[in-house]
């Protein structure tokens, strides 16, 4: 085993997306562009309903995956072709755009928390049209994992020390866990060598990978290795860790279209203009 150590460290930028919503992005921002095949990571999370009331009306997508895991709050997506589905505080939605559609993200809620995270993972060129295809995920169907009495893992995707997380079928053979580490207790996880890794510790005190600490709201690029070790030195912490295999393959991007040529996305404007999504 060879552990991985940061080789990078990104803290999150204020913004806003869909109609008005304020979040912080941290992977799609000047100090990460993107983190192959990641390639937007968002922290969303209020308590003022004027800070998310105006939801994320329809938007189309092309070329890759949304994924939405939602901490707090209710919202509800509905796209083009009639698919509706609920998202609840704990669970989970891996949509894969494929060839593409036109969604929306509401908040079910007009005050009270609302937190959570979306990441979009990139396809490869061999699966940029594919169907588009769901898998929304109740927080039921997420296992619970306690590895030892400090650590408690909830596995999303991906196969973590036994339990396997519910999303399936993803190309890049994804990794997505959301970790709790008691103070003073340490984890070590196996992390396949093959695939990209980062770590963000959102809750609680500072995240320490190896010997190197890693702050609150600091997301971290983990280098070379087959295997971390997480420990809590100062206190409590959550966190998300997240590795899936790169694609090595061009990137066009254009807003919510991600294709690999600038003739793909001058089509898929197109086809979105022309109502073909
Ligand atoms: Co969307």
């Amino acid at each position: 085993m060879s552990n991985r150590n940061i080789i990078r460290r990104v803290r999150g930028l204020p913004a806003s997306d869909g109609a008005g919503v304020r979040l912080t992005r941290i992977i799609g921002q000047p100090a990460l562009d993107s983190l192959d095949p990641f390639l937007l990571l968002d922290a969303f999370g209020s308590n003022q309903g004027s800070d998310y009331i105006a939801g994320f009306p329809d938007h189309p997508h092309r070329g890759f995956e949304t994924v939405t895991y939602m901490l707090a709050g209710r919202m509800r997506h509905r796209d083009s072709v009639g698919n509706s589905g609920l998202l609840t505080a704990g669970g989970a939605q891996w949509m894969t755009a494929g060839r593409g559609l036109v969604h929306s993200e509401m908040p079910e809620q007009s005050e009270g928390e609302m937190r959570g995270f979306q990441l979009w993972v990139n396809l490869p060129a061999t699966h940029k049209m594919m169907p588009p295809r769901y898998q929304d995920i109740e927080p039921e169907r997420i296992p619970v994992c306690a590895p030892l009495s400090g650590a408690r893992l909830r596995v999303i995707a991906g196969n973590v020390l036994g339990a396997e997380g519910p999303v399936s079928g993803v190309v890049t053979n994804p990794l997505f866990v959301d970790i709790t580490l008691d103070a003073g207790s340490r984890l070590s996880l196996p992390v396949p060598a093959t695939h990209t890794a980062f770590v963000y510790p959102f809750e609680g005190a500072e995240l320490a990978v190896g010997s190197s600490s890693l702050p609150l709201g600091e997301l971290g690029v983990l280098g070379e290795g087959d295997s971390v070790e997480l420990s809590a030195p100062l206190g409590k912490v959550r966190m998300i860790l997240a590795a899936a295999a790169p694609l090595r393959e061009p990137v066009a991007r254009w807003g919510p279209f991600v294709m690999n040529t600038e003739a793909e996305i001058r089509q898929a404007i197109d086809d979105y203009r022309s109502g073909r999504l």
